[in-house]
């Protein structure tokens, strides 16, 4: 998908720590479709490239509206976005891509904690009320973007945790009928507490720093131990096409180890949430750390993300 220009119209201080975007087309004219659940790829004057969901409304083809949390300890996308963007700033953009649709059911559950509340936000206009609960949970009230927006539509449970604590997920969950859709967007903890009490539909993605873990951290977490696991040597990655073969030292990551032999390989976010870097698995058990794939694509083994992704054994042939 080809690269296309926007231009900031305007910025919006959304909450404490969150700075919103609108942004348009610099000649004026439509901005490509998107549906709830859909983010874009940005390319900020630095030329870093980040992700962030669509938050306005997918009928107003003249603006997109992004929220952007301000995190002081993260990779300086951000910081960027808080600092240096304003009125007029031309941005680059590919997409919009949707990797987290809304599927059609009879209800629905949304949990967002923090700016996780993003790509909920147009999933909940597009439904009718009385169809979905949402729970939002942040920091304050102050720190939770879009809280007066939510608070005037049915259904809507916001829970600022300097008041009122932390989102009361036992009482969320029980009795919850079994078809219901649930919807989570947020840091890695708030997902695994919603894993853990939630078999039915689930749909995931990750915001907030944390999950990948540690290379050299991963031998431990594979649980079926059937070709082995990743030994204190690393491991070994055939690159197809490349008709190369990289070594993954324990303390680095695949991708690294990638990028030496196929400088060009996509990647962006490096945390496993944005999918750029899916890579087609040929041989070989790989590992999977990222927040992408659903059950049946880990369980399959024929694809994964490299940029957090290690190897189950000591071999991974890669379609490279
Ligand atoms: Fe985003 Fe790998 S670069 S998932």
């Amino acid at each position: 998908m080809s690269m296309f220009r926007l231009v900031v119209r305007s910025v919006v201080e959304e909450a404490d720590g969150v700075r919103g975007l609108l942004l348009t087309d610099p000649a004026g004219g439509d901005l490509p479709p998107w549906e709830p659940g859909a983010h874009l790829e940005v390319t900020l004057p630095s030329g870093a490239i980040r992700h962030y969901s669509l938050c306005g409304d997918p009928a107003d083809r003249s603006t997109y509206r992004l929220g952007v949390l301000r995190e002081r300890a993260g990779r300086g996308g951000s910081e960027e976005v808080h600092t240096r963007v304003g009125g007029g700033t031309v941005l680059g953009a590919r997409g919009p891509f949707n990797r987290f649709p809304l599927v059609p059911a009879d209800r629905y559950l949304f949990v967002a904690g923090g700016i996780g509340i993003t790509p909920l936000l147009p999933m909940v206009h597009a439904l009718p009320p009385g169809s979905w609960s949402l729970l939002y949970g942040g920091r304050s009230l102050a720190a939770m973007a879009y809280r007066e927006e939510l608070s005037a539509l049915p259904g809507v449970t916001l829970v600022p945790q300097d008041t009122a604590g932390l989102l009361d997920l036992d009482a969320a969950f029980s009795g919850l009928p079994a078809g219901t859709a649930v919807y989570c967007c947020g840091p890695e903890g708030l997902l695994r507490a919603v894993r853990d009490r939630w078999s039915g539909p689930l749909h995931t993605e990750r915001f907030g720093s944390a999950p990948a873990p540690r290379p050299g951290e991963t031998a431990g977490s594979a649980s079926d131990g059937s070709e082995g696991f990743e030994g204190p040597e690393g491991f070994e990655v055939e690159l197809r096409r490349s008709g190369r073969t990289v070594h993954v030292a324990p303390g680095r990551t695949l991708l690294d180890a990638v990028r030496e032999a196929v400088p060009g390989v996509a990647y962006s976010c490096e945390e496993g949430w944005c999918g750029t870097c899916e890579t087609k698995v040929l041989a070989g058990t790989p590992e999977h750390h990222d927040s992408v794939l659903g059950e049946d694509e880990r369980a399959s083994g024929t694809t994964m993300m490299i940029c957090v992704g290690r190897s189950r054994g000591t071999r991974l042939v890669l379609d490279l």
